[in-house]
C-alpha cells in the first residue's frame, strides 16, 4: 500500500514560494539597472568572447532606458528578499531543520557519489535523509549566496554610510563585481534546480507545494492507512 509522508513544513513552503518571485524581480530589476553601465565581459585585452549583455539580448527583453524603474523595483523588493531570507534562516535554526539541510562530515565525499549516480555511472546512491549530499551543499550554498548578495548590495547601495563593509569586500568596484557574479550564480543555481526538479518528477514537486509525498509500497508498510512521518524524526533513530 502507498503511504503519504510529511516532507516540507508549511513555513518552508511559504519561504520557498515567496523567495522565487521576489528573486525573479530582483534579477530582472538588476538587469534594468546594469544596462546603464554594462562593464562586464569575458575576454582578454581587446578580445571579447562574451559581453554581459549583448545589445540583442537587451533589445529582445526591452531592457534599455529603464534605469529609474529598475532602481525603484530593486530597492523596494530587496526588503522582501532580506526579511524572507532572514526569517527562513531563523526558522531553520528554531525548528532544527538546519540538521537536514546543512552539509555534514560525509557530504563532500557523498556528493561526488550523487553526481556519479546522476550521470548513470554509479548505480547506488549513498543513504540520505531528507536531502542528498549534493542538495545539502547546493541549498546551503544558496543561503550563503543570499547573504552575500545582501551584503555586497548594501556596500554598493550606500558605499559611504557602509564604507566599513565596502572596504571589507575589497572596495566599491570589487563589491559591484561580487554582486554581479552572485547574480550569475543564482541564475545557474536556478537552471540546475529546475532541471533536477523536472528529473525528480511530479511527486517531488507536489511535496514542496502540498508538504506531502507519496511513498511506494516498498518496504512493506507496518500499519494501515496514512502514516505521518517527518524527516526530522528520522534523525532521532
Ligand atoms: C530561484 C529561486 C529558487 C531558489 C533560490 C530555491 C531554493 C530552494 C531551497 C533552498 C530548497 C530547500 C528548502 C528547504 O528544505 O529548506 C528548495 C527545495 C525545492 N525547490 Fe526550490 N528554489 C527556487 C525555485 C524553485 C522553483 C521555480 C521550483 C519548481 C519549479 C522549485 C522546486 C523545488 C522543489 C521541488 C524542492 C524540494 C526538493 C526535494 O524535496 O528534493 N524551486 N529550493
Amino acid at each position: 500500500m502507498k503511504t503519504i509522508v510529511k516532507k516540507h513544513p508549511l513555513a518552508i513552503r511559504w519561504f520557498h514560494w515567496i523567495n522565487f518571485p521576489v528573486l525573479a524581480v530582483m534579477i530582472w530589476s538588476g538587469l534594468l539597472i546594469y544596462w546603464a553601465n554594462d562593464i562586464y565581459r569575458v575576454g582578454w585585452g581587446d578580445k571579447t568572447v562574451l559581453k554581459f549583455f549583448p545589445d540583442s539580448f537587451n533589445k529582445a527583453l526591452n531592457i534599455p532606458f529603464r534605469l529609474a524603474e529598475g532602481m525603484s523595483l530593486h530597492f523596494f523588493f530587496m526588503w522582501f528578499f532580506a526579511i524572507n531570507g532572514f526569517l527562513y534562516v531563523l526558522y531553520l535554526f528554531i525548528s532544527g531543520e538546519w540538521r537536514l539541510i546543512f552539509p555534514n562530515k560525509k557530504s563532500l565525499k557523498e556528493s561526488w557519489q550523487v553526481v556519479l549516480h546522476d550521470l548513470h555511472i554509479k548505480k547506488r546512491m549513498p543513504p540520505q535523509k531528507k536531502y542528498n549530499a549534493a542538495q545539502r551543499i547546493a541549498y546551503t550554498g544558496v543561503i550563503f549566496m543570499g547573504i552575500g548578495s545582501l551584503l555586497t548590495g548594501l556596500a554598493i547601495y550606500k558605499p559611504v554610510q557602509f564604507n566599513f563593509l565596502c572596504n571589507l569586500l575589497g572596495g566599491y568596484e570589487w563589491a559591484r563585481a561580487e554582486h554581479f557574479i552572485l547574480t550569475i550564480l543564482f541564475t545557474l543555481f536556478f537552471l540546475v534546480h529546475i532541471i533536477q526538479v523536472i528529473i525528480a518528477g511530479w511527486n517531488n514537486f507536489r511535496g514542496i507545494v502540498t508538504g506531502f509525498e507519496v511513498k511506494p509500497p516498498t518496504p512493506p508498510p507496518v500499519g494501515e492507512g496514512t502514516m505521518e512521518v517527518h524527516p526530522l524524526n528520522e534523525l532521532k533513530k
